[in-house]
């Protein structure tokens, strides 16, 4: 087990990483769960596959539960979800000084951690993520939010968890596409800010993909300390060093805002992509060599994620895709700050990205062969 902690003034805590730890959940919570049920929030789908494993734990501890189900999806994340969820937690008596449990992906866990900063004005929770992608980032951080009409995540909180629990053995009922999207995430850590983790990648990414535990393990606590850093550094993203976690996510938005943020392209794979246009960008700006670009790419590529904007086949103007860009909740006073690179391991901000050239630019991705 990796045990990585997360400091912050006044509310630090860990995310252990490693096999089986679901089934020692109660034991790692400790005097957490201080009533004897514990209250846990799920996905329908991470219930069946680990519910049994949670119950069994906390049973050993002498502690009931009581089960809130979500169904999977994005649309769970909705006003009416949180209110839904919040009445019963007030049901169940939650108190501020009890922790909720959130078994599943993102969903569950933004959706848990909102209710849970607003419960009586904040009660604690325990992130339990099953995902690739929750394990490496959503769970970590204290990012918490519902969607409304107007777009996604546009709602929320930073409340922290008291604890994440990375079971790794959990992966291995997540679907082989829901895997690679998370493994976009990983990657990320690597192109932004850490070269030789993007080069360890490079030679053991089959085996974090094939579910070789010790790489998978060392892939998933590598992102999440690198994901601590930042966060301990920049907690409410002010400074400018969290939001080079948005990596990929500007030109990723556009492109899942175009595909109607369907099955069609997962957000994983709108990063994976978004990761390869702003390297593209940054090549196009002279900033890192167009081999780098292609490094990128082909990182990409082999890890069974999109690379290539034209393979999408949208029938779109790069214009339409610069377009969604400016209902990215990242604009700023009028401008949109770009995350670009200086090298592969070093991310930037920047504010002087004319929005007629992005779209030429896309217009150009579009077309390439
Ligand atoms: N997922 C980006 C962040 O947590 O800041």
């Amino acid at each position: 087990m990796a045990v990585i902690p997360v400091a912050l003034a006044g509310r630090s805590y860990e995310v252990r990483v490693g096999r089986g730890l679901l089934g020692e959940a109660a034991h790692h919570a400790g005097a957490l769960l201080r009533k004897n049920t514990v209250p846990i929030v799920a996905d329908r789908n991470a219930w069946d596959a680990h519910g049994e494993t949670l119950v069994a734990s906390l049973r050993s501890a002498g502690k009931d539960h009581a089960l809130y189900l979500v169904e999977p999806g994005e649309g769970s994340k909705s006003w009416s979800g949180l209110q839904t969820l919040i009445d019963w937690l007030l049901e169940q008596g939650v108190e501020r000084g009890d922790h909720v449990m959130a078994l599943g992906g993102g969903v569950v866990g933004d959706l848990t951690g909102f209710a849970c900063a607003i419960l009586k004005r904040g009660c604690g929770f325990i992130q339990l993520p099953t995902t690739l992608l929750s394990q490496v980032d959503s769970s970590v951080g204290g990012k918490t939010a519902i969607n409304t009409a107007a777009g996604k995540n546009l709602v929320g909180a930073f409340h922290q968890p008291s604890l994440v629990l990375a079971d790794t053995d959990t992966l291995a009922t997540l679907p082989e596409r829901e895997m690679r999207a998370g493994y976009a995430e990983v990657i990320k850590y690597g192109i932004l800010g850490d070269a030789e983790f993007f080069a360890w990648l490079g030679e053991h990414g089959n085996a974090v993909l094939a579910h070789q535990e010790a790489a998978l393990e060392e892939a998933v606590a590598r992102s999440v300390a690198a994901k601590a850093r930042i966060v301990a550094e920049d907690e409410r993203e002010t400074s400018g060093a969290r939001a080079l976690l948005n990596l990929g996510h500007t030109f990723g938005h556009a492109l899942e805002a175009e595909t109607g943020f369907s099955d069609r392209l997962l957000h994983g794979e709108g990063v994976a992509l978004g990761m390869v246009l702003a390297a593209r960008y940054s090549a196009r700006r002279g900033e890192i060599s167009a081999g780098d670009a292609d490094t990128v790419a082909s990182a990409i590529a082999a890890a069974g994620l999109p690379s290539e904007l034209a393979a999408l086949g949208l029938d779109c103007s790069g214009q339409t895709l610069a377009d969604h860009m400016l209902h990215d909740k990242k604009m700023d006073a009028g401008t949109l700050p770009f995350i670009l690179l200086r090298s592969i391991g070093e991310a930037y901000l920047a504010h002087d990205v004319d929005m007629a050239d992005i779209a030429a630019f896309l217009t150009e991705q579009l077309q390439a062969h």
